[in-house]
């Protein structure tokens, strides 16, 4: 099913994923989840507090209590609102996490211990309203589990609503689903690194448990189809990825509060998507992780102003992209380790336009050097494979790919005019052969948090980035003379100079 779904979406020249070609505004999804009839807890702002740099994020900062303030800060500068924008009559707000097409399909829930007086000793589970900044209690209950973790640890879980995407995408929605997955749970990792707390994915809880403790299986509170992403513990300290959540399942109460918002009036059905959430919603056990980034970073903003002015930018100002090689050095060194306990499965083949003492050309970052004579293997025997200065990356081939990386990313121009473009090149068959096909969406989830890394490295630097998920998927392949889908890229990013449109108004996220 994996195998189908990914060929039946590739984008082609001649025929792009099956999508309604045009949108149906009367179905426009509501890009904000509400349980009515749920508790509402107001969080207080975050604005005013004080964040480390961001260039210090990776130091051991100390780790803030888990208090109403800490979570509070937590959620704002993950899922938060940043902005709301203003044009021609019309105003739409923009969050943290980046998201395709700015449709949001990514929901995020807290289990938390007992943080409160008043809640006795009892444990929560809550939804959280990035529109108000708020949390809506949805259970509580009672549970022993907290034991088992260090203090002031709690859960974060993420879902989906698939249907976000493919009002708009149509069949190649679920893709973009699990990389806005991947740019939400990089946010938290960012968010929680400028509190002193850590992200640990647990990687063995399997999807059904996943909804019994966000409520997903109530299928009588929800209208549309809600689904289960991954869990991850953010705590001051490291935390095993294997840690059994059973004891935390059988204390959840059957029935939640609050019923689920109607999204739309109605929805397209695109069968293929219910079947590929199925065909991935049981997960396999992993293996460990690899390389480390040593770089120096230059020093920056704080770390709110970083995550809190990430935008995408929709036009590149190409005579002035070029940027320094310890710029690039940088963004690449920022993503080399993943955050996953897995191994890196994604690497870049990277278009470089205009880096100082870099040769225009093609470029692969090797993420994990188990694939790497596996990739020479495969890829173009013309390529050449020739050192840089930075570690991980090899030259292939100089030549202007301009008008190529254009092309390829369906023809926008941000592709082109920027300082690089990239495409996340991820070993494929054997990882699904291997893992079985949830990692399907483990692939974008590692491909999602590095867009979201790059996102913020560029904003750090005074740099824009965009996400880009509209590529022709084989034309991409066979530029990298690959012949077979044992390699396939999954996502891609351009890095530059963005040109800001005055005519676009800002406002306050939340007044
Ligand atoms: C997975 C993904 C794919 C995207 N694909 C494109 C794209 O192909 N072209 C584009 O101009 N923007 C693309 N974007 C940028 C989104 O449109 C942008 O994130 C969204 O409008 C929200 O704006 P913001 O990033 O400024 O918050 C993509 C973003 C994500 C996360």
């Amino acid at each position: 099913m994996v195998f189908k779904y990914h060929e039946t979406t590739k984008h082609a020249q001649q025929r792009y994923a099956r999508s309604l070609g045009y949108m149906d505004w009367s179905m426009q999804p509501d890009p904000f989840r509400v349980y009515n009839g749920a508790k509402t807890i107001k969080l207080p702002l975050a604005i005013e507090n004080s964040t480390p740099p961001y260039h210090l994020l990776d130091a051991q900062l100390p780790s803030a209590p888990l208090l109403k303030e800490s979570i509070s800060q937590l959620l704002q500068f993950s899922m938060g609102l940043a902005a709301y924008k203003e044009s021609g009559g019309s105003s739409w707000a923009v969050r943290c996490n980046a998201s395709s097409g700015n449709l949001h399909p990514t929901e995020s829930y807290l289990i938390m211990p007992p943080l409160m007086p008043e809640q006795d000793s009892k444990s929560s589970i809550y939804h959280y309203r990035p529109k108000d900044h708020a949390l809506e209690e949805l259970a509580s209950f009672e549970t022993a589990f907290w034991k088992k973790l260090p203090e002031n640890s709690f859960i974060v879980g993420l879902s989906s609503i698939s249907w976000r995407e493919a009002w708009k995408y149509g069949e190649r929605a679920f893709r973009y689903t699990q990389l806005d997955a991947g740019h939400a749970w990089q946010a938290f990792v960012v968010s929680a690194k400028m509190l002193g707390w850590k992200v640990t994915r647990l990687d063995r809880v399997s999807d059904a448990d996943i909804s019994t403790l966000l409520g997903l299986t109530q299928k009588d509170r929800f209208f549309e189809d809600e689904n289960p992403d991954m869990l991850f513990i953010i705590s001051p300290e490291d935390i095993s990825p294997k840690l059994s959540i059973d004891a935390l399942v059988e204390n959840i109460p059957l029935k939640f509060e609050g019923i689920a918002n109607k999204l739309s009036p109605s929805m397209q059905k695109w069968d293929i998507i219910p079947a590929i959430e199925e065909a991935t919603s049981q997960v396999q056990i992993p293996q460990p992780t690899t390389l480390r980034s040593e770089i120096k970073k230059t020093p920056s903003r704080e770390s709110k102003d970083v995550v809190l002015n990430r935008r995408s930018v929709h036009v590149m100002q190409k005579d002035i992209s070029t940027i320094t090689k310890e710029q690039f050095h940088n963004m690449l060194a920022s993503v080399l380790d993943s955050q996953d306990a897995k191994e890196n499965s994604a690497h870049l083949a990277i278009f470089v336009h205009q880096v100082q003492d870099y040769e225009a050309g093609l470029y692969v970052l090797v993420r994990n050097f188990r694939d790497k004579g596996d990739l020479e293997k495969e890829m173009d025997a013309k390529f050449s494979w020739t050192h840089t200065e930075f570690e991980h990356l090899y030259l292939l081939q100089t030549r202007d790919l301009t008008s190529t990386s254009k092309a390829i990313s369906c023809s926008q121009d941000i592709a082109s005019d920027g300082a690089f473009s990239l495409g996340m090149l991820c070993n494929f068959t054997n990882q699904l052969k291997q893992h079985g096909a949830h990692r399907y969406k483990e692939l974008y989830w590692e491909c999602g948090a590095i867009g979201q890394q790059l996102y913020l490295e560029a904003t750090s630097m005074g740099l824009s980035g965009t996400g880009i998920g509209c590529f022709l998927d084989d034309d991409m392949h066979r530029l990298l003379g690959l012949t077979n889908n044992r390699y396939q890229i999954l996502y891609h990013f351009t890095v530059g100079r963005g040109y800001v449109d005055s005519r676009i108004m800002t406002r306050p996220a939340y007044s």
